[in-house]
């Protein structure tokens, strides 16, 4: 069976420009400096970022990971949104493996953390506490159902910050999906953190790759964080190709996804027993709820799937759809179908 998957855009596959740029890659020992593939991503990436350097990782994880361990020694804190990716999937990464101590701030539904809880949050100067090191921010929010941070309030975060001497780590796995659905040059959203990592293997659908960008001085020490975890890469130009693909050709169309997605939700909220604000859908996530009493989330998945449509349960009664490159309008239609039969049984 030819499945719609709407689990993640995580599933997206090479395209053919990708696999064509992938076979023909001029490579090199990136540990070494001298993968010209890698050299020209990165450099691409750093300026679609505004920053003044990047650095290729394996994964969002790796991104974040590498950028967090740079920013923080041991015991010192990073402040970060109770729904955070950081925080919640990725395996307690920044502690297991940096001795960084998190605290939480309630993620408010628009994916923000509020201005006064993050000021709260901040230790003062007392042997008894961490040190308080970096603001953390997700932008689009995956938890908070692809929620975009604006550009103002990124500013309004940055002047907090400032005052308090703390820098801005911004996980955005999907910047670009939160630039294209804002209307704004993703500069205008990167422009007031200190690092940013986002993704080319999720809605740019290249097969593997993340990059951190930031100050040269900090890629400087990144790039020695990520020879800690492990991910020098040497010739991985091969993969990196795919990326600059990703950058040059998959960026705009994110817009369909964001179409999709509002057309999905619309459709959603008309049938009974799922719990759905359309106006809600910023970008290309939706998270819905089931009613009480109707399918249970991993019930529903399950028969969903059994009508050629996938989706992911996610906690309590929600359920996750994400739209992504291979998803088409018709694809939409026939997904709202196999929705309303197995919500009518
Ligand atoms: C917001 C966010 N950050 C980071 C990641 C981690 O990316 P990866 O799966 O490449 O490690 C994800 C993955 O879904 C994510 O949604």
């Amino acid at each position: 069976m030819q499945f719609i998957d709407l689990r993640s855009d995580t599933v997206t596959l090479p395209t053919p420009a990708m696999r064509e740029a992938m076979a023909s890659s001029e490579v090199g020992d990136d540990v070494l400096g001298e993968d010209p593939t890698i050299n020209r991503l990165e450099a691409m990436a750093a300026a679609r970022m505004g920053k003044e350097a990047g650095l290729y990782v394996a994964s969002g994880t790796m991104g974040n990971l590498v950028s967090l361990l740079t920013h923080c020694g041991r015991g010192e804190e990073i402040i970060v949104g109770s729904k955070a990716h950081v925080f919640l999937f990725e395996a307690g990464s920044v502690s297991a493996l940096g001795s960084i101590h998190s605290r939480q701030v309630a993620n408010q539904a628009d994916g923000t953390l509020k201005l006064d809880d993050i000021e709260a949050a901040i230790r003062s100067d007392n042997d008894h506490f961490p040190r308080s090191r970096v603001i953390c921010l997700e932008n689009t929010h995956n938890r908070c159902g692809g929620a975009c941070l604006t550009a103002d309030y990124m500013r309004q975060v940055r002047a907090l910050a400032d005052r308090y001497g703390l820098r801005i780590h911004l996980d955005g796995a999907r910047v670009f999906n939160a630039a294209v659905a804002l209307g704004v040059d993703v500069r205008a959203l990167t422009r007031h953190a200190d690092s940013v990592s986002f993704c080319l293997s999720k809605g740019l659908s290249a097969p593997v790759g993340s990059l951190v960008c930031g100050s040269a001085e900090f890629i400087h020490e990144a790039r020695r964080a990520r020879k800690v975890v492990g991910g020098g890469m040497r010739q991985a130009g091969v993969i990196a190709a795919a990326g600059i693909v990703a950058l040059e050709e998959m960026v705009d169309r994110l817009a369909d996804d964001h179409a999709n997605a509002r057309r999905l939700a619309a459709g959603m909220a008309d049938i009974p027993g799922i719990v759905l604000d359309p106006s809600r859908v910023q970008s290309n996530i939706i998270i819905f709820g089931l009613e009480e009493g109707a399918l249970a989330p991993s019930t529903f998945c399950e028969r969903l799937a059994g009508h050629g449509v996938k989706m992911s349960p996610v906690e309590g009664r929600q359920v996750r759809a994400v739209t992504h490159h291979g998803v088409e309008a018709e694809h939409i239609e026939q997904a709202l179908t196999a929705i309303q039969r197995v919500m009518a049984h």
